[in-house]
C-alpha cells in the first residue's frame, strides 16, 4: 500500500535520528526510568517522592495551552519572501524590501475562523493568511484572511460578531438564528457575506486562495515620504474551491484535508507560492477619495490603485 509524506512523518524522523537523544525530567534531569512508577514492595502504595512520576502527571495535567478564541484551527508553515520588483523601494525603507534578490525568511500560518480546534477544515468561513517576517529590523506579524474585507468595520461589534458563529449557551449547538440575525441588522456585513456565499466561500485548501492584508497601512520611505497601501498575495496555484457537496464530504471522511494537503504538497516538494502585491493611494487621494480608503467593509479598486507587483512567497 502506498503510503504519503505525512503518513510517513514518524519513521522519516526515526530514519534521520543519528543517536537517541537523552530523555530528561522538566528541570533537565536525565531520567532513568520513565516505565515504572516507584513503589513501596511489589504491591504497595506508589510513593510521593517518586520524581519522575509526578513530574510526568503535573506536566500532563497542564499540558493542553487553552484555545484560541477565534482562527482555533490551521496550519503553519516557513519559507521566504523575495522581492522581484524594485518599485517598492520608492514607497518603503524597511530592510526586506531593500533590493530584488532580497530574500527574508517568513512562517504562515493560515486557518479557519469559528470552528474549535478540532472542527472540520471544509467549512464555509473566512480563511486566516497570517504571515510573520523575520527581517533583520525585527519580526513583522501582518496578519490577513483570504478576504480583502471584513464583516465590521466598528471593532467594538467583533465580539458580538464572533459570539453568533459559536455555541448558543443554552443549547450548547450552533444556531443559525444567531448568525443570520446578526448579519442581517448589520448592512455594512453585506460586502463579506456577498463574498463567503460566493463560490470562493469554500476554498480548496489552503494552496489555493489568496491573501489580503485587508487592511490599510501606512508605508515610508527613505525621505520619510509616507503613503497608504494594501497588501495581496496572489495564489500561483490558481483559485481553486470546493463545492459543497463535496466539502460536506470531506467534512466526514477527511476533517483535516487542508493541513493534510498543505503538509503533502511541501514534502514533495511542490512548494506553493503567492505573488505579493501592493496598492498604493497618496495622503492628497486619501482626503478626497469618494468613500473612506480605511473602511474595512470597502476595497481600494484595482481601476483606481493598480496592482504592483512586489516580489513572492514561498513555502519550502
Ligand atoms: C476587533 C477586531 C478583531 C479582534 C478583537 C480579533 C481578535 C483575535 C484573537 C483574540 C485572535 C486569537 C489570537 C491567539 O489566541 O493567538 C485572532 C487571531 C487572528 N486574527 Fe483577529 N481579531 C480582529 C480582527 C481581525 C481582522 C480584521 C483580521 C484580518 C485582516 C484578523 C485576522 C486574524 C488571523 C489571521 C488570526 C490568526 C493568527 C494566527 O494564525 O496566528 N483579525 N484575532
Amino acid at each position: 500500500m502506498s503510503r504519503s509524506p505525512a503518513e510517513d512523518q514518524l519513521e522519516d524522523f526515526k530514519k534521520k535520528q543519528k543517536t537517541a537523544p537523552l530523555l530528561t525530567s522538566s528541570n533537565g534531569a536525565p531520567v532513568e526510568d520513565k516505565t515504572n512508577s516507584v513503589t513501596v514492595g511489589p504491591n504497595g502504595p506508589i510513593v510521593l517522592q517518586d520524581f519522575t512520576l509526578i513530574d510526568e502527571l503535573a506536566h500532563f495535567d497542564r499540558e493542553r495551552i487553552p484555545e484560541r478564541v477565534v482562527h482555533a484551527k490551521g496550519a503553519g508553515a516557513f519559507g521566504y519572501f523575495e522581492v522581484t520588483n524594485p518599485e517598492i523601494t520608492k514607497y518603503c525603507k524597511a530592510a526586506l524590501f531593500s533590493e530584488v534578490g532580497k530574500k527574508t525568511n517568513v512562517s504562515v500560518r493560515f486557518s479557519t475562523v469559528g470552528g474549535e480546534s478540532g472542527s472540520a477544515d471544509t467549512v464555509r468561513d473566512p480563511r486566516g493568511f497570517a504571515v510573520k517576517f523575520y527581517t533583520e529590523d525585527g519580526n513583522w506579524d501582518l496578519v490577513g484572511n483570504n478576504t480583502p474585507i471584513f464583516f465590521v468595520r466598528d471593532p467594538v461589534l467583533f465580539p458580538s460578531f464572533i459570539h453568533t458563529q459559536k455555541r448558543n449557551p443554552q443549547t450548547h449547538l450552533k444556531d443559525a438564528d444567531m448568525f443570520w440575525d446578526f448579519i442581517s441588522l448589520r448592512p455594512e456585513t453585506t460586502h463579506q457575506v456577498m463574498f463567503l456565499f460566493s463560490d470562493r466561500g469554500i476554498p480548496d485548501g489552503y494552496r489555493h486562495m489568496n491573501g489580503y492584508g485587508s487592511h490599510t497601512f501606512k508605508l515610508v520611505n527613505a525621505a520619510n515620504e509616507a503613503v497608504y497601501c494594501k497588501f495581496h498575495y496572489k495564489t500561483d496555484q490558481g483559485i481553486q474551491n470546493l463545492d459543497v457537496e463535496k466539502a460536506a464530504e470531506l467534512s466526514s471522511s477527511d476533517p483535516d484535508y487542508s493541513i493534510r494537503d498543505l503538509y503533502n504538497a511541501i514534502a514533495r516538494g511542490d512548494f506553493p507560492s503567492w505573488t505579493f502585491y501592493v496598492q498604493i493611494m497618496t495622503f492628497k487621494q486619501a482626503e478626497n477619495y469618494k468613500w473612506n480608503p480605511f473602511d474595512l467593509t470597502k476595497v481600494w479598486p484595482h481601476a483606481d490603485f493598480p496592482l504592483i507587483k512586489v516580489g513572492k512567497l514561498v513555502l519550502d
